[in-house]
């Protein structure tokens, strides 16, 4: 940091640690000035101002979206990178094959490279930030070095930041995880800034063992809100693994019967098979009494507590959800959660000030701007095949304003998790919904999960992926070490949740998606609560436990026993060629995959 160049503010820490690191970061890039984040109101309405004035942020209209702005993206910077994400471990090992890999000390020059006065002519954000409720022993707590205001917001309202995280540090008794972060666009002196300043040139960097993260050329999402899935996924992933707890691409959900029973699921789900519309269900008219609440969307910490029962907080306090195909009809909890105090990225703009995204109505708008922020009407549509909103463009939302969010959100020791359900995007082979018969199978349907790649992502739409537990993109370490700690973990608990596996999307030979869906997923929901309760009855099936057609509640819902035998169905043919794909991931990973995943496999294909 050049001498005087940089406008000094007193630190709202006393930790000299932390003092001298962000003095150390800031000779490194250079910013014109530092500011340390207090988490106020008044300090998110002045950068939000800022934003405005600068033409990176527009007000929507204050009467109709209270609170909210629209952000656009630069079109080149508009989701997460996994080919420029990063598992530096000592060893290649340890990061194992489902991981980049780059020589931690290589990598570590280049970052100096990179960073070397990457935040000249910004301001540097000091952002402290805790994942979980401040002060809960589940929780943990990161700083975050940005010079990205829009980073500053949207952590607002997806982390727990501010005053109260710096008291934590204070006390001296937690670790702390760096987070550096910066869009790589320094401004020269009088140089006009960008919208969206970020780079061509995107590192997201992790160093397992020593718990940092390094973040550079993109303000995008994960990319950039470094406490979502470098933090809460990819480092506590190796937190977890060491202490005994685990880290997980989960939503957790509460299923409340008429009776007042309680019972918590946490489900795993890879991109764009319907996460937070599953945790924010609304149950069919018919379900009188019946209430889903929301604790998380996305991300679940998992530990056992004292008596050996898991118990389960989500680490965020806000939403980054995909507002395509969010609606009334297929999400109202979210659409009424997004109606105030919430920032939209890369969605259209209505004349009335309003926002809008393909999904949301069933009739667009008759004239919109488009998240790139050109004219948008359905001809145009139809004619350059634009889109109004960009297929991952987002609302952060504050999840307290969620109308489903479960009373016990935020208890600082978890909720009891009684079932883990897994599930993807599968239109032949997978049944609506199964039971494992037991941990080491439940571990194995996990591991080999399978799902459909949609049309927005890169390569052939429709070939099956496998993304164990969904966590492909977000696991830490080695995959088949991953497999070893899930297994491992039974160890400690003296109730093991049921684990289930769900499909949402098999489809009949003419095509049809043979489920409805959405709220019609309560059916399954109660059958997977009734099981872990040891109530339902179940059929055994080679691949595991399947409801029988009575075995599901039908009120309300006139759904022909022969479409259910379908969507149930398990050809054995079929099945043996799936548990060859099976065999396409292992063979990756088998230098590390605990035994039990081969017994597994053997005890299936005996069963087959
Ligand atoms: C997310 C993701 O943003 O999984 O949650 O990509
Ligand atoms: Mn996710």
């Amino acid at each position: 940091m050049k001498q005087g160049s940089n406008t000094l503010e007193k630190p709202l820490t006393t930790n000299k640690h932390l003092i001298r690191w962000v003095e150390k970061m800031a000779e490194l890039t250079e910013p014109d000035a530092i500011h340390w984040v207090d988490g106020s109101q008044q300090e998110y309405d002045r950068l939000c101002e800022e934003m405005v004035a600068s033409g990176t942020a527009i007000r929507l209209n204050q009467e109709t979206w209270p609170g909210c702005l629209l952000v656009r993206s630069d079109p080149r910077d508009v989701a997460r990178v996994e080919d420029r994400t990063f598992i530096c471990s000592l060893s290649k090992d340890s990061a194992g094959p489902t991981n980049n890999w780059i020589d931690p000390f290589e990598m570590r020059r280049k970052l100096k490279e990179l960073f070397n006065g990457s935040m000249r002519g910004r301001t540097m954000y000091v952002l402290p930030f805790s994942m979980g409720p401040v002060g809960s022993p589940l929780s943990r707590i990161g700083v975050e070095l940005t010079d990205s205001p829009y980073v500053v917001c949207n952590m607002r309202i997806m982390t727990r930041i501010g005053l109260p995280v710096f008291n934590e540090i204070d006390k001296g008794e937690v670790r702390v995880v760096p987070c550096m972060h910066s869009v790589g666009m320094p401004l020269a002196p009088g140089e006009k800034d960008l919208p969206w300043p970020c780079n061509d040139t995107k590192y997201i960097v992790h160093f397992p063992e020593t718990r940092e993260i390094w973040s550079y050329g993109s303000g995008y999402g994960g990319n950039a809100l470094l406490g979502k899935k470098c933090f809460a996924l990819r480092i506590a992933t190796n937190i977890a693994r060491d202490e005994g707890w685990m880290a997980e691409h989960m939503l957790i959900l509460g299923v409340e019967s008429p009776e007042g029973e309680k019972t918590y699921v946490a489900a795993a789900f890879p991109s764009a098979c319907g996460k937070t519309n599953l945790a924010m269900l609304v149950p069919p008219a018919a379900f009188k009494g019946w209430k889903v609440t929301t604790v998380g969307d996305d991300i679940a910490w998992i530990r056992p507590d004292a008596t050996g029962q898991l118990r389960a907080i989500n680490p965020e306090s806000g939403f980054f959800g995909v507002a395509p195909g969010t609606s009334e009809k297929t999400n109202p909890n979210a659409m009424a959660t997004l109606h105030r105090n919430t920032i939209f990225t890369n969605v259209a703009l209505t004349p009335d000030g309003g926002v809008w995204w393909e999904g949301m109505t069933d009739e667009p708008p008759a004239e919109c701007t488009d998240w790139r922020g050109q004219k948008w009407t359905a001809e145009i549509a139809k004619q350059t095949g634009a889109k109004a909103a960009h297929p991952n463009g987002r609302f952060t939302a504050p999840a307290a304003q969620c109308p489903s969010i479960d009373a016990e959100w935020e208890n600082p020791e978890g909720v009891p998790i009684s079932a883990f359900v897994f599930g993807g995007r599968r239109s032949t082979t997978i049944p609506l919904v199964f039971q494992a018969f037991n941990w080491s199978a439940g571990v194995y349907v996990g591991a080999t999960m399978g799902s459909e790649t949609t049309a927005a992502a890169t390569g052939a739409v429709g070939v099956v992926r496998r993304d164990p537990m969904a966590m492909l993109p977000f696991c830490g370490y080695h995959m088949g070490d991953y497999f070893r700690h899930w297994i491992t973990m039974q160890r400690s608990l003296t109730t093991t949740p049921r684990i289930f596996h769900v499909n949402w999307f098999r489809k009949s030979d003419d095509g049809k998606f043979l489920w409805p869906g959405f709220g019609e997923n309560m059916r399954v929901l109660k059958w997977i609560v009734d099981r872990s309760h040891g109530r339902a009855q179940a059929k055994e099936t080679p691949i595991g436990w399947t409801p029988y057609y009575e075995d599901i509640d039908w009120k309300g819902l006139d759904f022909p026993r022969d479409d259910f035998e379908k969507m149930q169905e398990v050809y054995r043919a079929t099945w043996r060629k799936e548990v060859l794909g099976h065999e396409e991931l292992f063979i990756d990973l088998h230098d590390h995959l605990p035994p039990e995943m081969i017994y597994q496999r053997e005890l299936l294909i005996c069963r087959l």
